[in-house]
């Protein structure tokens, strides 16, 4: 059977962002616009997949380094045609045919491909060009017809006379081209256009002339095949992009309270029946579990969120761990290397940092936790601190289990409070207490009666 070759295009700056980053490396929905294409065509399973970079190759390639693909490089952007020309070496033992998307494309879906290439083979055609219809055709090239309507060219919106541009129905930029016409075709381009480049598009006028049999699929889905030139079509896009994945979840048994103000991205996955209040950014690669709640105004990025979890009004969680039935906030920020273990509660103005909490232990107002290991069911009392850093280094405070930890407490990194240890409120502890031990520091309390009104008597006069 004939193979699949897939090129993706992705070699251009992007000059209509204004941008000192290549375009497919913007983000759609916390994702770069080429991991979206990438992994939509990989659906297909191609026995060749090709990607052109070009601007910023290095940080492109890196950037898809990890979703497979070869890399073929285009060292001056010469055209969409030129592109393609590049990726002809990987293409020296393939006989098939060639599936062209470009990078700038992230809402196509692999459905609509695998109909595209599926339909251009039954027909057993040499060229098909995906095209779709738009009030507003914009910067899009135009497909011509005959007045018997067979396919003549494509034609940029840069190039076409006005009544060309009237035109609606337009070109994709996805071709599934039999790899044979393709590279011949390729080799005789002009660049006899308004931008002086290589176009892609005028292979399709090449088949028609060569009596080659050529189709066009039209997508119903306008959005599907939206190209992003701009920062406006970027977020333009992303709106799309945000009401998509906010009914795929809905879908799935997630409430969504005000979903517009809802925003998630691309790998983040959420359990069912979990409730999730207005502006809430769910970001990276964070996983919610079932039954939670997000009471909202919440920025999660890259954390592993359980089962029946209660994220209070307003949290900051970054890199962390939840364990099952834990709750934070409101007013809480828990920041990388944090893992909270079941039922454990954090509380109002509490910052966690790289620090493990056991199982049902509780910091509930005012307390700084960085670099901690607390055992369970211990108690951190309001305002305590753990000095971790002496203006060195970072050092570790080590809390047993059961142990209390009275409010207004100063641990003095490194120091270890082993189980079962009562820490009295006001103390600043600066060696390790063995278990079961209270442990405080002496101060004389002092009272002078009546100083008050002697004060407040003074004061008057002295006015
Ligand atoms: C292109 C098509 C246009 C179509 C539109 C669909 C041509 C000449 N025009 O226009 O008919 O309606 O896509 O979105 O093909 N690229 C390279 N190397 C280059 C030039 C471009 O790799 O030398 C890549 C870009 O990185 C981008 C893609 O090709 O991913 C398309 O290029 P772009 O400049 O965005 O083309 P459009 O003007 O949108
Ligand atoms: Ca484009």
């Amino acid at each position: 059977m004939d193979q699949l070759g897939v090129v993706i295009l992705a070699a251009g700056l992007g000059k209509r962002m204004r941008s000192t980053k290549a375009k497919v490396l913007h983000h759609l929905a916390g994702k770069p616009l080429i991991s979206h294409v990438i992994q939509t065509t990989q659906h297909l399973h191609p026995d060749r997949l090709v990607i052109v970079v070009g601007h910023q190759a290095a940080e492109v390639e890196r950037a898809c380094r990890n979703e497979g693909g070869l890399f073929a490089v285009q060292q001056e952007q010469h055209g969409t045609g030129d592109a393609v020309r590049t990726a002809q070496g990987h293409f020296r033992d393939f006989r098939g045919d060639i599936l062209i998307v470009c990078g700038d494309t992230p809402l196509l879906t692999a459905a609509t491909l695998a109909r595209f290439v599926q339909d251009h083979r039954t027909r057993h055609v040499t060229l098909s060009l995906l095209t779709t219809r738009l009030d507003d055709p914009g910067q899009y090239g135009r497909v011509l017809r005959t007045c018997d309507g067979r396919i003549l060219k494509i034609v940029e919106a840069r190039d076409a006379t006005s009544e060309e541009l009237e035109v609606q129905e337009i070109n994709s930029g996805i071709y599934c081209v039999h790899a044979d016409f393709l590279f011949t075709a390729l080799e005789q381009l002009q660049p006899l256009n308004a931008q002086g480049e290589y176009y892609l598009t005028d292979i399709v006028a090449q088949a028609v002339a060569a009596g080659l049999p050529t189709q066009t699929m039209l997508t119903t889905d306008p959005n599907e095949v939206g190209g992003i030139n701009s920062r406006e079509d970027l977020a333009i896009m992303e709106k799309t992009r945000q009401a998509q994945l906010r009914s795929h979840w809905m879908a799935a048994g997630v409430t969504l309270q005000d979903p517009e103000t809802v925003y998630i991205d691309e790998e983040v996955t959420i359990g069912s029946d979990t409730v999730i209040g207005p502006n809430t950014q769910l970001k990276g690669k964070t996983v919610i579990g079932t039954h939670c709640r997000i009471d909202g105004s919440a920025y999660i990025e890259n954390c592993r969120i359980g089962n029946d979890v209660h994220l209070l009004f307003s949290v900051a969680l970054f890199n962390s761990e939840f364990g099952d039935k834990t709750a934070v906030g409101p007013f809480a920020h828990v920041r990388e290397g944090t893992q909270l273990a079941a039922r454990a509660e954090i509380g109002n103005f509490v910052e966690v940092k790289k620090s493990v909490i056991g199982e049902h232990t509780k910091a509930k107002h005012l307390a700084y936790i960085g670099d901690a290991e607390i055992g369970r069911d211990a108690n951190i009392g309001a305002g305590t601190i753990t000095c971790n850093y002496d203006g060195f280094r970072k050092h570790r405070t080590k809390i047993g289990d059961r142990v209390q930890v009275g409010s207004d407490t100063t641990l003095v990194a490194p120091v270890t409070i082993h189980d079962d240890v009562y820490i009295a409120t006001a103390t600043t502890v600066r060696k390790d207490v063995p278990a079961g031990a209270l442990v405080f520091n002496t101060r004389e309390e002092k009272v002078r009666e009546g100083w008050t009104a002697t004060k407040r008597e003074k004061m008057k006069n002295a006015k």
